[in-house]
């Protein structure tokens, strides 16, 4: 019998015991073999737990235990996480883990050490949470070059900026209320500075390019700068407000990652994205495209995942590692290009006297403020604009690329 143990016992860790207990018998029976919890390490004490006897505060118990064949590490952050998944793996256990920030910060030294050891470090559940995106991304869509991936992989700045569109709260409101229903962290500058997001976008660009992208690299803008007044100008356009994580494979063999809010518009299905739900298209050149859409975030759909993760090691184990999922180290400025070369539309609100929009653009509204949307231009060449109307006395308000469709 496969021994496993759960490494955290927070919202993931016991939304993977309450999932596992509740669908053991289907779970082993797609499994193909018998497996249970043996532990679950936390540093609290959880006394009335129907688990208690399977709690421990030492991880050397589960690291020394040679019964203890795969870990499902849920404890988040990169720190004791990645000290204990590595002693897990230097033992060759296999590790499924939910950590987005464990994957994209140590992902090469974890990948490699796991490749050393004959074994696996799996991380379906790192990425839009329930939605399956990193085994289809090597497995059912492995024979496409994937040239293009965008979508929403935060929930909490999902649900913020739904409330402002929906429900014409004010960013500091809608946060407010993401942080009282539990979306939100206390401290909530990964999700609303766009982090979280840029650690997801690089474990999938990683994927993609068998390169490890590190998010230090990647140009991150969150949503902290969006008004209700974009929010409503965007609608009068035809478009909704998403912050967008996205990687275009260029021609050259580089890529160009980023995340950053954009204006999304309507025809494209991920305008419609609302609440703490999550989206990704992924463009290749055999499928098109294709989009994943589900709950990003959640205990029993993050738990789904791991538990995912922990029956294909169940079913695969003593096969050796997947080599399928795996990136190497890389200097990151051989793959990356400049993400000014990207070209967008871009929407401008301006105020000032005597502005005109640039010959092109779409006027969306000329009254104390002026808004438009240019043509498609580069990045680089909108921040030149941006210089131009502030030289000639505008206040720049805002300016947001529009997401293709
Ligand atoms: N804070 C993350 C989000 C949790 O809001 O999407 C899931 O990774």
């Amino acid at each position: 019998m496969s021994k496993i143990a759960v490494l955290g016992y927070g919202v993931v860790g016991s939304g993977v015991v309450e999932l596992f207990y509740k669908n053991k018998e289907s779970i082993l029976k797609k499994a193909g073999r018998d497996a249970d919890i043996k532990y679950i390490l936390d540093i609290r004490d959880f006394p009335d737990s129907p688990y208690r006897d399977k709690f421990t505060k030492d991880i050397n118990d589960i690291v020394n235990d040679d019964e203890v064949t795969i870990v499902a590490e849920c404890m988040g952050g990169a720190t004791f996480a990645y000290d204990f998944v590595k002693a897990c793996l230097m033992k060759g256990k296999n590790v499924s883990t939910s950590n987005k920030e464990l994957v994209a910060k140590k992902g090469a030294e974890l990948l490699a050490i796991a490749k050393e050891k004959n074994c696996n470090f799996f991380f379906e559940a790192s990425v839009g949470g329930a939605i399956p995106i990193i085994r289809p991304l090597h497995k059912c869509l492995a024979a496409n070059d994937i040239t293009y991936i965008a979508g929403i992989l935060n929930g909490t700045t999902n649900f913020i900026l739904d409330r402002m569109i929906n429900e014409n709260m004010d960013f500091s409101d809608a946060l407010s209320m993401a942080q009282k229903l539990g979306y939100a962290e206390k401290d909530p500058t990964a999700d609303i500075e766009g982090h979280d997001a840029c650690r997801k976008i690089c474990i999938l660009s990683s994927l993609i390019t068998g390169k490890h992208i590190y998010p230090e690299n990647v140009y991150t803008k969150g949503i902290t700068e969006i008004s209700l007044k974009d929010v409503k100008f965007a609608e009068k356009f035809g478009a909704a407000v998403k912050l967008i994580a996205s990687v275009r494979k260029l021609e050259n063999g580089k890529i160009i990652p980023m995340v950053m809010p954009m204006l999304v518009p309507y025809e494209n299905l991920i305008s419609r994205v609302d609440n703490v739900f999550n989206a990704v298209m992924v463009c290749g050149d055999g499928i098109d495209r294709a989009m994943f859409y589900g709950r990003g975030a959640g205990m029993l759909p993050t738990a789904s995942a791991v538990l995912g993760d922990v029956i294909e090691q169940l079913k695969t184990e003593g096969n050796g590692t997947d080599l399928a999922q795996t990136w190497v180290d890389c200097d990151n400025s051989e793959i990356l290009d400049d993400y000014k070369e990207s070209s967008f539309r871009m929407y401008f609100r301006l105020a000032g006297s005597d502005l005109s929009a640039p010959e092109g653009a779409e006027i969306v509204e000329n009254g104390d403020e002026i808004v438009f949307v240019t043509e498609k231009m580069t990045i680089s060449d909108a921040e030149k604009l941006e210089a131009d109307f502030t030289a000639a006395g505008a206040e720049v308000k805002s300016k947001i690329a529009v997401l293709e469709i």
